[in-house]
């Protein structure tokens, strides 16, 4: 059985992490999506609303779950006795910080292997931060995130969203 953890901070999760979490699930048999709490962040939304999302986004995907990890990401893979860590990467403004992560954990954990996927081309600019960001100016969000998102940020920024 090979298990992927793909980790991220997903304040929100978008339509471009979905689709990574799809790839991913084609060739692992599970994916961990592992919702980092980094508070430190001061995220929009709080570490339990990103879970739920995450979880509620990936709910009809058979095969991937959503937990919650705090302190190191190689600690978690390994008590998840994960086989890889799988990332998106999407146009070169990843690069440097994805090959310093990548990286890093290999130093810490050489055992474990970071696979990145390529998402769609329709969500290569898209973030998480942009993504709030047009919330905050109550743009149409239905492209960018899925339905549970949207109406987590209207519920946030009111009904302007
Ligand atoms: O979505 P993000 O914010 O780009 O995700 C970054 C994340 C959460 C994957 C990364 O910061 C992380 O793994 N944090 C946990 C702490 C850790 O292991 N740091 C060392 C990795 S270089």
């Amino acid at each position: 059985m090979k298990v992927a953890v793909y980790p991220g901070s997903f304040d929100p999760i978008t339509l471009g992490h979905l689709d990574v979490v799809v790839r991913a699930n084609r060739l692992f048999d599970r994916v961990i999506v592992a919702v980092a709490k980094r508070e430190e962040k001061h995220p929009l939304f709080s570490w339990e609303e990103r879970i739920a999302l995450a979880r509620q986004a990936t709910a009809g995907i058979a095969g991937v779950m959503v937990e919650g990890f705090d302190g190191l990401l190689v600690d978690f893979v390994r008590a998840k006795g994960a086989d890889a860590v799988v990332r998106g990467l999407r146009a070169v403004m990843d690069f440097d910080y994805e090959f310093q992560m990548a990286l890093t954990n290999r130093k810490m954990a050489p055992e474990v292997e970071t696979i990145f996927f390529v998402p769609s081309e329709k969500f290569f600019y898209l973030s998480s931060s942009l993504v709030r960001e047009l919330a905050r100016a109550g743009a149409e969000l239905s492209c960018f995130a899925p339905p549970v998102v949207v109406a987590a940020l209207k519920k946030k920024f009111g009904e302007k969203v």
